[in-house]
C-alpha cells in the first residue's frame, strides 16, 4: 500500500517538473496524455487501487483523486498561462509607439509666381477687384479685332500667335492656321471685352492666367507666361484714379520706398497709354545691367480703355470712362527675388522651387 501512495506522489513530483519546464502548448498536451492516456500512468496507479487492501482503499483512493484534481488544475493553468504570455508577445511584438515622432510628410508649397499672383488679388481685392477668368484658348476676334486690333494691323506684330491648326491640314502636310480663329491666347486683354459682356457696371476685376507666344525662348522670355489684367469701368474714372492706385500697389509689393514713374506707351486697346516702372532693385536707381543701365524695370502696360474697346464690350463711351492694365506676375516675382532667368519658373527644377516655401 505504501508503494500505491510513493508512486502517485513520485508521479506528481515528476510531472511537476515537467510542466514547469514545458514551452508550447503541444508539449503540455503529452504531458496530459502520458498522464491520463488509456495507459498513462496515473491511469494505471488508478487501476491498482481495486487490488489493493479495503481497509487502505478509501485512503488511497482520496489521495489518488487529490492528485488528480491538483494535476488536472495544474495543467490547466499552465495552459492558460501560456496562451496569455504568447498573446502578450505578440502584443508586445506589434505594438505602437504613440509618443514616437511622426515620419515627417513631404508637403508642397506654391510656386513663388503663383504666390505672387496671389498677393497680386489680395493687394487688388482691398480696392474692390474681383477675380474673373477668361480662357486660355482664345479666338482670333477676342484676342485682336474686339480690342482694336484689326487683322493685318502693323500692331499685330507686338504679339507672335500660336495659331491652332485647322483640322486636317497637318496631316495634309500643310499645316494652317484654323479658319474660325482658334488661337492660343496672347495676353490676358480679350477677358476685357468678356468682363465687359458679362457685367453690369461699375466693373472692377482682375484676371490672373496664363498666356502663350511663339517667341525665341530666353532669359527674359518665355514661349509661356503669366499676366494679370485689371479692367475698371465706371461713370467717372480718370488717369489720376489709375495712377494713384497703382503707385500704392507698387509699395505694397515692394516697399514703402519704392521709386516709381509713368512714362508715355502705346496699345491698341488704350488711349492715352502709359507704361509703369520702379526704381531698379538691384542696383537702387544707379544704373546696372539688370534695368539696362537705365536705373527702371517696367512691371505693367496701362491706359484709360479705347472708346472702340467700351463700345466692343456693349458701353457707350461718351457715358463710361475705364482704365485697364495689364502685369506681368514672372517678371514682378523675378524683382522681387532677384532671379535672373524666367526659364527657372517652368524647369520644374525642385533644387530651385523649394527655396520658394513661404508660400503655402
Ligand atoms: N496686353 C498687353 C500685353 O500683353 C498688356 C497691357 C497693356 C494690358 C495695357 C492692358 C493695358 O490692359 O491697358 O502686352
Amino acid at each position: 500500500m505504501s508503494d500505491l501512495r510513493g508512486e502517485l506522489e513520485a508521479v506528481e513530483r515528476a510531472t511537476g517538473e515537467r510542466l514547469s519546464s514545458a514551452g508550447s502548448e503541444a508539449e503540455i498536451e503529452s504531458i496530459r496524455h502520458d498522464l491520463f492516456g488509456r495507459s498513462g500512468q496515473l491511469t494505471m496507479l488508478m487501476k491498482q487501487l481495486g487490488s489493493v487492501p479495503a481497509e487502505d482503499r478509501p485512503a488511497l483512493g482520496q489521495l489518488a483523486n487529490e492528485i488528480r484534481g491538483r494535476l488536472e488544475s495544474e495543467i490547466g493553468d499552465r495552459l492558460k498561462a501560456l496562451r496569455a504570455s504568447g498573446l502578450e508577445d505578440r502584443l508586445a511584438g506589434e505594438a505602437i509607439d504613440m509618443s514616437a515622432p511622426g515620419r515627417p510628410m513631404a508637403v508642397g508649397h506654391l510656386h513663388p509666381v503663383l504666390t505672387t499672383i496671389r498677393d497680386l488679388r489680395e493687394i487688388f481685392h482691398a480696392y474692390g477687384f474681383e477675380v474673373f477668368e477668361g480662357p486660355e484658348i482664345e479666338t482670333d476676334e477676342y484676342n485682336f479685332e474686339l480690342l482694336n486690333i484689326p487683322p493685318d494691323h502693323p500692331a499685330r506684330d507686338l504679339w507672335d500667335t500660336l495659331y491652332v491648326a485647322e483640322p486636317g491640314s497637318v496631316e495634309a502636310g500643310m499645316p494652317t492656321p484654323a479658319t474660325d480663329g482658334t488661337i492660343l491666347r496672347t495676353h490676358t486683354s480679350p477677358t476685357q471685352i468678356r468682363a465687359m459682356r458679362a457685367l453690369e457696371p461699375p466693373i472692377r476685376v482682375l484676371t490672373p492666367g496664363r498666356c502663350f507666344r511663339y517667341e525665341a525662348v530666353d532669359a527674359s522670355h518665355g514661349f509661356e507666361f503669366f499676366q494679370v489684367e485689371g479692367l475698371v469701368v465706371d461713370r467717372d474714372t480718370s488717369l489720376a484714379d489709375l495712377k494713384g492706385m497703382l503707385e500704392e500697389v507698387a509699395r505694397a509689393l515692394y516697399g514703402r520706398d519704392v521709386a516709381t514713374r509713368f512714362r508715355p506707351g502705346y496699345y491698341p486697346f488704350t488711349e492715352p497709354s502709359v507704361a509703369f516702372d520702379i526704381g531698379c532693385l538691384v542696383c537702387g536707381g544707379q544704373g546696372c545691367p539688370a534695368c539696362k543701365r537705365s536705373g527702371w524695370m517696367t512691371i505693367l502696360g496701362a491706359g484709360m480703355v479705347h472708346p472702340t474697346v467700351l463700345r466692343n464690350g456693349g458701353f457707350d463711351p461718351d457715358e463710361y470712362q475705364g482704365y485697364a492694365f495689364g502685369m506681368g506676375p514672372d517678371r514682378m516675382t523675378m524683382l522681387r527675388h532677384g532671379i535672373g532667368d524666367i526659364r527657372l519658373f517652368f524647369g520644374a527644377d525642385l533644387r530651385f522651387v523649394t527655396q520658394f516655401a513661404e508660400g503655402r
